[in-house]
C-alpha cells in the first residue's frame, strides 16, 4: 500500500454559525474545530497533509500557523467540494501516483482513528471508498445508490437536492469522507461537471465515474453518528461539545478517576491523572493539567495548565491559572489550596504548603510547609521552608514602573496586615510585626516593626452629644 496524502476541506462559509470566527477555528473541548481533525490525520500517519482555505482564509492559516508541515490551497471562489479537492490536488505537483487520498472535513471534529483506519483499509490502497452511516433521519446527506441485485453493488451518490422523491427515501448516507486512489485523482477531478442543482463540482460524481470506469466502489459503515456529526450552528457546536466532554469523562473513569458527576466536569485540552484522583462537580481544566495519585479537587475549581503533584487538596472555588502548556504551575505533595484560592503565572510550591482563602500568588516560589493561609498577596517573591505569611499581607513589588524582588528566608514569620517594599529580603528565621511596613533588609532571627507604640488612655470617656431643647428628630 501506498502513502496516504490527506485532503482537509475547511472553506466553506459556515453562515449558520453568525459568527465573525471562521467555522473551523469555532472550540470545541478547547481546541479548535480543525485542529481535531489535523490530530487525527497524523495519528492515522498522513504523508502529506493539505487545508483547502477560502473563507476566512488568513485568519485560519495563522491559526495553524504551529504545524508548519501543513500545505494550503487557496480556493477562491468555492465552487463545491469537487471543486475544493480540485484545488487542493494542484498544490500537490509532487502528489505521485502511488496510494490513496484521503478526503476529511475541517467541520466534522470527532471522527475517530480507529474508524478511519478501518476505512482506509477497506480501500485496500486501491478501490475509492466512502464512509457511510445508516440514518434515520437523511434530509440533507447525499444517498448512496446501490444496484438493486448485484450484491448491491454501490452506483452512485446523489445529493439531496438532485434526489428524486424516491431516492430521498434511501437512509444510508454518504458523511463525506472518502478515500480516492491517486493514480486515477486528477483525472477523475478535471472530468467533474458542475450541471446539477446547485452548479457545484460535486466530489461525489467520482463515484459513478468510478462505477462507469468498471471498478468497484467500497464503503465502509461508520458505527458511531457523533464522530461524522457535522458542526453548522451553534446548537450542533454545543451539543457536540457535550458528547466530546462525555467521552473524554469516560477514558478518565475508565482510568480510574472518580468524578462526582460525569455530565459536570469539562476539559478544555488534556488532563492526565492518577490513580485514586477524586474530581467533585462544576470543575474547567484547561491546556494541560497533571494531577498525580490521590488528588482531590473540590468543586468549581477552574485549573490551566498546572502539574499538582500527589496527594494535593484543592477546597472548592480555587483558580489555578498557568501560562501556557509548555510553562505549567507547579504545587508539591500533600499541599492545600483554597477555597477560593489563586494561583497565577510562575507560581512553585513546595509540598505541604497550605495557601487558603483569597490569597493570590504570582510569580513566585515557596518552600516547603510554607502557609499564608488568608487574604493576602505574594508576587515576584520567593519564600523558603516553614514560612508563615500573616493575614492581610502584601508584597509591594510593583513601583509603578518596575517590579521587585521579596525574598523571605526560612522560618520567618510575617504578621498580619504587613506591607513589604520590594527589593527586600527578610532574613532567616526573622519575624515583622503586625501592621508594619518594612522597606530594608532585615536581619536574621531579628523582630522588625514599623508600626506606632500601642497608647491606651485608662477611663477614657468619649465625647457626649450636646443637649437641645428640640425635640430630637
Ligand atoms: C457534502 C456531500 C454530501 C454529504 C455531506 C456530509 C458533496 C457534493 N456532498 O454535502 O453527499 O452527505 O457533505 O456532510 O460533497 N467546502 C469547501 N469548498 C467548497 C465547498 C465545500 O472547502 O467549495 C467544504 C466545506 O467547508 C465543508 C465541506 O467542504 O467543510 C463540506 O461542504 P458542505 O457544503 O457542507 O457539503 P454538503 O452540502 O453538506
Ligand atoms: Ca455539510
Amino acid at each position: 500500500m501506498g502513502g496516504m496524502d490527506v485532503v482537509i476541506m475547511a472553506a466553506g462559509k459556515g453562515t449558520r454559525m453568525k459568527s465573525r470566527i471562521p467555522k473551523v477555528l469555532h472550540a470545541l473541548g478547547g481546541v479548535a474545530l480543525i485542529e481535531h481533525v489535523i490530530k487525527v490525520s497524523q495519528a492515522l500517519g498522513a504523508r502529506r497533509q493539505v487545508v483547502v482555505v477560502g473563507h476566512g482564509s488568513q485568519q485560519v492559516q495563522a491559526a495553524l500557523a504551529q504545524h508548519p508541515s501543513l500545505l494550503f490551497a487557496l480556493q477562491e471562489p468555492q465552487l463545491g467540494t469537487g471543486h475544493a479537492v480540485q484545488t487542493a490536488a494542484q498544490h500537490l505537483p509532487l502528489l505521485t501516483l502511488a496510494g490513496c487520498t484521503l478526503v476529511l472535513s475541517g467541520d466534522v471534529p470527532l471522527i475517530g482513528l480507529p474508524t478511519l483506519q478501518d476505512l482506509v483499509a477497506a480501500s485496500a490502497g486501491e478501490h475509492l471508498t466512502l464512509l457511510t452511516l445508516k440514518m434515520s433521519n437523511p434530509k440533507g446527506y447525499g444517498r448512496i445508490l446501490r444496484h438493486p441485485e448485484e450484491g448491491h453493488r454501490v452506483m452512485g451518490i446523489v445529493e439531496e437536492k438532485d434526489a428524486t422523491p424516491l431516492e430521498r427515501l434511501i437512509d444510508e448516507v454518504y458523511v463525506g469522507v472518502m478515500v480516492i486512489p491517486n493514480a486515477r485523482l486528477h483525472r477523475w477531478l478535471s472530468a467533474l461537471k458542475n450541471n446539477n442543482a446547485q452548479e457545484e463540482y460535486y466530489l461525489t460524481d467520482l463515484v459513478a465515474m468510478a462505477v462507469g470506469e468498471g471498478l468497484e466502489v467500497h464503503t465502509h459503515a461508520c458505527a458511531d453518528p457523533t464522530e461524522v456529526a457535522g458542526v453548522n450552528d451553534p446548537e450542533q457546536l454545543a451539543q457536540l461539545e457535550r458528547a466530546y466532554q462525555g467521552k473524554v469523562a469516560q477514558r478518565l473513569m475508565r482510568a480510574g478517576v472518580r468524578l462526582a458527576d460525569p455530565a459536570r466536569i469539562d476539559v478544555r485540552g488534556e488532563l492526565e491523572a492518577g490513580e485514586d484522583v477524586e474530581i467533585d462537580v462544576g470543575c474547567v481544566f484547561e491546556g494541560r493539567v497533571v494531577l498525580e495519585a490521590g488528588v482531590k479537587i473540590g468543586a468549581h475549581c477552574v485549573i490551566s495548565n498546572a502539574h499538582l503533584s500527589a496527594d494535593v487538596v484543592v477546597k472548592p472555588f480555587t483558580h489555578i491559572q498557568g501560562e501556557s502548556v509548555s510553562a505549567l504551575i507547579t504545587v508539591g505533595a500533600a499541599s492545600q489550596l483554597g477555597p477560593y484560592a489563586r494561583l497565577r503565572a510562575g507560581t512553585v510550591l513546595g509540598a505541604e504548603v497550605h495557601i487558603g482563602n483569597f490569597v493570590e500568588i504570582k510569580n513566585s516560589t515557596l518552600g516547603v510547609g510554607s502557609k499564608a493561609n488568608h487574604l493576602a498577596y505574594v508576587g515576584d517573591a520567593q519564600l523558603g521552608d516553614r514560612v508563615n505569611y500573616g493575614a492581610g499581607s502584601i508584597t509591594a513589588n510593583y513601583d509603578g514602573a518596575n517590579k521587585h524582588k521579596t525574598v523571605i528566608e526560612d522560618d520567618v514569620h510575617v504578621g498580619s496586615n504587613s506591607v513589604l517594599v520590594a527589593p527586600v529580603t527578610i532574613a532567616q528565621g526573622g519575624t515583622v510585626g503586625a501592621g508594619s511596613v518594612i522597606s530594608k533588609n532585615t536581619q536574621a532571627g531579628a523582630l522588625t516593626l514599623t508600626r506606632a507604640k500601642t497608647i491606651s488612655l485608662a477611663h477614657w470617656s468619649r465625647p457626649q452629644k450636646k443637649s437641645t431643647n428640640k425635640a430630637s428628630s
